[in-house]
């Protein structure tokens, strides 16, 4: 199997890469994010208290987001693979996702870090603000704290997959279509 972490700050190009190495490798294309905005559209009880989370540029809970990726792999026993975007966003949600992995005899093929400078970021989701409707684009204070919670509590992930010897930086400025281009060979090349 080819599992890969799509990792990177908010506004990286995460989900917009996603779709291009789900249709080059015949992936399962796993977004934490659209999967509580799934619910949060739904008005589940776990939508309406993601939200809460969700709305301020926080984490929802670690338990949370580990219940939705197990029962998301549990659902598809025959995949070639999984990618996983905006997940894992902690050192416990990575654990527990070498567990699920290893209870489902496979492992973490690489985790692909896309690299964009800050400023870009904030340029992108407040541009993508002005028509997707979502609530944690809408304000600079909102981005900039997502950003934040990024630096403190996700990028220490890059040291853990580093210790493993899964780390693969890529450049993620540029033309999307280029960006593809160096994410595909780069898993050509695992
Ligand atoms: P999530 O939905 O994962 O949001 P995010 O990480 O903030 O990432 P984005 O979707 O904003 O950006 P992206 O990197 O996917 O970039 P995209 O391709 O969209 O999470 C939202 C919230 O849910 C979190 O804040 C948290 O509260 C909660 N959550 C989710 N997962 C969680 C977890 N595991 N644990 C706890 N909480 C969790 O691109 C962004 C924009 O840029 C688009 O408009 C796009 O068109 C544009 N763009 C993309 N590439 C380029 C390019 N090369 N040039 C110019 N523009 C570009």
């Amino acid at each position: 199997m080819l599992n890969l972490v799509l990792f990177g700050p908010p506004g990286a190009g995460k989900g917009t890469q996603a779709e291009f190495l789900e249709k080059n490798f015949n992936l399962i294309h796993l977004s934490t994010g659209d999967l509580l905005r799934t619910e949060i559209a739904a008005k589940t009880h776990l939508g309406i208290e993601a939200k809460k989370n969700i709305d301020k540029g926080e984490l929802v809970p670690d338990s949370v987001v580990v219940d939705m990726i197990k029962g998301k792999l549990n659902a598809h026993p025959t995949a070639n693979g999984f990618i996983f975007d905006g997940f894992p966003r902690t050192v416990a949600q990575a654990k527990a996702l070498d567990q699920l992995l290893e209870e489902h005899g496979t492992d973490l093929s690489a985790m692909l870090c896309l690299q964009v400078e800050k400023q870009e970021l904030i340029d992108r989701l407040l541009n993508r603000g002005l028509t997707s409707g979502r609530s944690d684009d809408q304000d600079r204070a909102i981005i900039e704290n997502r950003i934040s919670v990024y630096e403190h509590k996700t990028a220490p992930l890059i040291e853990f997959y580093k210790a493993q010897g899964k780390y693969v930086p890529v450049e993620g400025m540029g033309t999307v279509e280029e960006i593809a281009d160096k994410l595909v060979r780069s898993v050509k090349a695992l």
